[in-house]
């Protein structure tokens, strides 16, 4: 069998362990997709960078020619923001390629407009660590839960708040020096305001919003309020309430039936609550449904390999799909039930 090119958009964080363990798991990869995977370029800013692993000749600074090749099966996008990020995609997909990202700013944003040109062009788009690092939450929501019907999802989906609001509590740690921690590991966003001024979380809230209840919510549709006003002072009151703070993502059913509510905002937990043990850049998420009750899924919610394993996991699908002819679960659910306006957001835990 011929081998599958993937070309590999950005090589951070992420993308230097996509890599990495493409070339590691070379061979297992090779034996679940049924045919081997091929890095064929990885585009970056910097070309000069050592990149551990990756044959220099691979490196190009050009990343619409490489996505233009014709010869590409599966685009790898990891630059993150939202261009050259989009334009990248749509011309993937112009051009043949399959797309797997992990930019939820941008999914968040135009999650429509990029499955639209996919359908289009009836290739595949996978997003799975978009949301929640390593956690399995998107292709369980969209697949394993779709003959059921979902009410709520809420749960801890930053990992960088989560360590920084972990370390004030727990070591009496500033935020600032919190903060640096978490960049310095690799957790944070290139520019770390969409993590503490909630926009990741709200990126992340929308997505799950919109495959969880089947309609279209975007990153403007979710209420947001950060962290940054969290203070020393704050988690002393929380404790003698027999309580912590974290910063909760919630995307639930109105009453009504007829419409969602997404929102984002710190909230005090009970110690006892399964959320407050959530340390570091771990996340966790409960899914409510009619018919299985009460789901969680719980792990690292960011860092280099935990987002690799996601981003794997959706490119032996995705490559499967390729070699099998068929393209994965679109986006045909979006547009039942309308969004509520953000005046309907009420309920505060
Ligand atoms: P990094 O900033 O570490 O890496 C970004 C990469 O993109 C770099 O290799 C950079 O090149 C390259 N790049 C930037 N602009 C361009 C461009 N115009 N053309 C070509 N290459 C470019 O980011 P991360 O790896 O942390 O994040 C990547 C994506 O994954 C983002 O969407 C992020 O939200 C998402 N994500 C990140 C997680 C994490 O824990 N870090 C977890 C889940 C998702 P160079 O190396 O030369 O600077
Ligand atoms: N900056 C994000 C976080 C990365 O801290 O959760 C994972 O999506």
């Amino acid at each position: 069998t011929r081998p599958l090119k993937v070309a590999l958009l950005g090589c951070g964080v992420v993308g230097s362990e996509v890599a990495r363990i493409m070339t590691t798991h070379a061979d297992d990869l090779a034996a679940r997709i049924g045919a081997p995977v091929e890095l064929a370029g990885v585009a970056v800013r910097r070309p000069d960078k050592v990149r551990e692993g990756i044959p220099a000749e691979l490196i190009t600074t050009d990343a619409t020619a490489l996505v233009k090749r014709g010869d590409i099966d599966v685009v790898v996008e990891v630059i993150g923001g939202i261009e050259p990020a989009r334009s990248l995609i749509t011309t993937a997909f112009e051009h043949g390629a399959s797309v797997v990202s992990a930019n939820k700013a941008l999914l968040a944003q135009d999650g429509a407009g990029l499955h639209a040109i996919a359908e289009e062009q009836n290739k595949d788009l996978y997003y799975e660590a978009a949301v929640a690092g390593a956690i399995p939450l998107v292709r369980p929501l969209r697949e394993s839960l779709a003959g059921d019907k979902v009410n709520r999802v809420l749960g801890i989906v930053n990992g960088t708040t989560n360590f920084i609001l972990d370390k004030m509590d727990s070591t009496g740690a500033g935020y600032q020096e919190a903060l640096d921690e978490a960049t310095a590991l690799g957790y944070a966003e290139a520019d770390p305001t969409a993590d503490v001024e909630g926009f990741d979380a709200a990126a992340k809230a929308a997505i799950l919003a919109g495959i969880a209840f089947h309609t279209r919510v975007r990153l403007d549709d979710v209420y947001r309020e950060g962290m940054t006003e969290v203070t020393a002072a704050d988690f002393a009151s929380a404790r003698g309430m027999g309580c912590t703070i974290k910063l909760l993502a919630i995307c639930e059913r109105a009453a009504d039936g007829e419409s969602v509510t997404a929102r984002v905002h710190p909230a005090m937990i009970p110690l006892t609550h399964p959320l407050a043990s959530v340390r570091g850049a771990y996340n966790a998420v409960f899914v409510e449904s009619d018919a299985a009750g009460q789901l969680m899924f719980y792990g690292p919610g960011a860092g280099g390999a935990p987002t690799a394993s996601a981003v794997l996991g959706d490119l032996v699908a995705v490559c499967r799909n390729r070699l099998s002819g068929a393209t994965g679960p679109g986006d045909s659910a979006y547009t039942r039930l309308p969004v509520s306006p953000m005046g309907e957001v009420v309920t505060r835990y």
